[in-house]
């Protein structure tokens, strides 16, 4: 385990885990019906959600948390190693869900320290540090 961890208050806990269900309405899943969504919290302070998009060609399918660190970035509020301070996730409903594992990757490339908030599959709300996540996550650069 990560000696840096720093959870985030309850409150802040529940405010993304709010925005992360509100997102999961919105999902796009009709060939799983697994509906996810996530929220972020970007070192700016910012919000921003995103849920799945799945397609009739599966492969091309975008995870909630990508769609919302897209969005981050093209709103120009993440663009570096520490933009990201936290992601959660949810599935809408209320099935367990931690970030497959491209989802560790892109959130690393962001946001190495970030609290990552999610239902575990013992049905315990969980927070764990990114790089916990996913030990010697891939960089090209540092
Ligand atoms: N999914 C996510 O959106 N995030 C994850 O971290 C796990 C999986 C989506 C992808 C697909 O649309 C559905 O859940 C089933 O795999």
């Amino acid at each position: 385990m990560s000696d840096k961890l720093e959870l985030l208050a309850p409150n802040q806990v529940e405010q993304l885990m709010q925005a992360a269900q509100w997102a999961s309405e919105k999902a796009y899943a009709p060939f799983s019906k697994f509906y996810v969504g996530a929220a972020i919290l970007t070192a700016d302070g910012q919000v921003f959600t995103g849920c799945n998009v799945e397609n009739s060609s599966y492969g091309l399918t975008n995870c909630a948390e990508r769609t919302a660190i897209f969005s981050a970035i093209a709103e120009g509020a993440v663009n570096a190693e520490n933009d990201l301070c936290a992601v959660a996730v949810v599935n809408r409903d209320g099935v367990p869900c931690s970030p497959c594992g491209a989802c560790r990757q892109v959130i690393y490339e962001f946001g190495p320290n970030a609290i990552v908030i999610f239902k575990a599959k013992d049905g315990q709300i969980t927070q764990m540090q990114a790089d916990d996540l996913l030990p010697e996550g891939f960089r090209l650069r540092g």
